[in-house]
């Protein structure tokens, strides 16, 4: 059995996707062939209530100088990272000249608002296509992997941190030990960790499992963020729910006694225990509900083909690799995926294989339904695609629940 990434005890999976490709590999006819899979099961420990995948693809497969995604690509991201600096700068650099360290910062959508206010930065961001991105713009970034030993070199040339920040990647670390320990040295005494993921309550009540796929490599919950933090002397101070990646935590992190404990903290373990977060039931129900809510999707794309209905994708999002492979939709369901990355166009989804075509194609003849794969971005997206709806066009989702909206919703 393998053995819990954190705290070693053994851990059975509570669900099995069965062999999947990459999230983000898309790729090229010629490369069908030798198409890469991992087994992606998921697993519940009882010992510190992480919940993770039980096996992984090495690192180095996932975040190398061709990685496909940029977080610039969404506007409305843009705008929150920039919400976010604002919290930092306001709430947390209270010293005379700040440092502020980000793991994972990619194109620099979030430090680029320290740049701007002449505020002392620095991203880690190995992926080196994205991280040149952040570099033209004038964003200090070292193109590393974050862990203990870069903390330590770090600081012998930098000094230490007033704050460490990370989005949308402490989920993606298997060795989280070392990050935690370089966090450890980085940090001042009067530190602080702001990092946000999309949130395990959020998972499980929306069934949203499309969260599951390579990079994630956990989902967090309170409990076991606290546990992992606890185990280094290090305390979580605040929690604050976001609305991005269709329900995300911010956790806000110090050295044990350095700062005062919001009450937000000890309510949000309460309202875990009640969604009963810590009881392996809880994720049986969950598995039944993915397979209830494949049963769904694929009920209505197989009645709309037969139907003779164009159905095409909204967003190429490596969500979506462990939609349609869990679920079997293949181009025959879906005719291609529009999406505006230049990096994504002209390939295919990973394992799928749909095509990935460009935004005009979308645009330029509309199909009679979009599945909304980008359905974290639907805010965004509704709102500048009401022509599709006017047209009669009409958006299919599956989280919450699989369900037909009306276009013009
Ligand atoms: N923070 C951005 C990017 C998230 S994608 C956002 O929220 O939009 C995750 C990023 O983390 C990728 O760019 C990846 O290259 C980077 N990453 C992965 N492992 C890392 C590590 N050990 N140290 C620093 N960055 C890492
Ligand atoms: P994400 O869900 O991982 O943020 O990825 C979103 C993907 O969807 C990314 O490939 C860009 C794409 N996208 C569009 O094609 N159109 C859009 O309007 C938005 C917001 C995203
Ligand atoms: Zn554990």
């Amino acid at each position: 059995m393998p053995n819990c990434l954190i705290c070693a005890d053994p851990i059975a999976p509570f669900i099995d996707f069965g062999p999947m490709p990459l999230g983000n590999g898309f790729l090229r006819p010629d490369q069908f062939a030798e198409e890469y899979r991992f087994p992606m099961q998921v697993g519940f420990c009882n010992g510190c209530g992480m919940v993770q995948l039980l096996a992984q693809p090495e690192r180095e497969r996932m975040f190398h100088e061709n990685y496909a995604f940029f977080s610039g690509t969404s506007r409305y991201m843009a705008l929150h990272f920039q919400r976010f600096a604002e919290q930092v700068n306001a709430g947390y650099l209270s010293a005379a000249e700040p440092f502020v360290v980000e793991m994972g910062s990619n194109d620099g959508i979030l430090l680029q608002n320290f740049a701007a206010a002449g505020i002392r930065h620095l991203g880690i961001e190995p992926s080196k296509n994205v991280a040149q991105v952040a570099i033209d713009k004038g964003i200090a970034t070292v193109t590393e992997f974050f862990g203990a030993e870069l903390a330590r070199r770090i600081v012998a040339e930098r000094g230490q941190a007033d704050a460490f920040l990370a989005a949308n990647v402490m989920c993606h670390i298997p060795y989280l030990h070392s990050i935690v320990e370089g966090i450890k040295i980085l940090l001042k005494p009067a530190g602080v960790v702001l990092f946000e993921d999309p949130y395990l309550g959020d998972v499980i009540e929306k069934t949203s499992y499309d969260q599951i796929y390579d990079e994630h490599t956990f989902l967090f919950s309170v409990a076991s963020v606290g546990h992992l933090f606890g185990r280094y002397g290090m305390e979580i101070i605040d929690v604050q729910p976001q609305t991005t990646h269709g329900g995300s935590m911010r956790y806000v992190i110090a050295h044990c006694g350095a700062r005062p404990v919001s009450p937000r903290v000890q309510d949000q373990r309460e309202k875990e225990h009640a969604l009963g977060l810590h009881r392996p039931e809880t994720y049986d129900r969950f598995r039944r509900n993915c397979e209830e809510s494949r049963r769904q999707l694929m009920t209505l794309l197989t009645g709309l083909k037969a139907q003779g209905k164009r159905v095409v994708g909204y967003g190429a999002t490596s969500k979506s690799t462990t939609i349609t492979n869990y679920c079997g939709i293949t181009p025959d369901l879906v005719e291609f995926i529009s999406d505006t990355t230049p990096i994504k166009q002209g390939k295919f989804s990973p394992g799928a294989h749909i095509p990935v075509r460009p935004y005009d194609e979308f645009a330029g003849r509309h199909p009679d339904y979009a599945l909304l794969f980008a359905w974290n971005h639907a805010a965004e997206i509704l709102e500048k695609e009401k022509a599709f709806g006017a047209g009669g066009g009409k958006w299919i989702v599956y989280v919450p629940r699989v369900a037909v909206l009306d276009g013009e919703e």
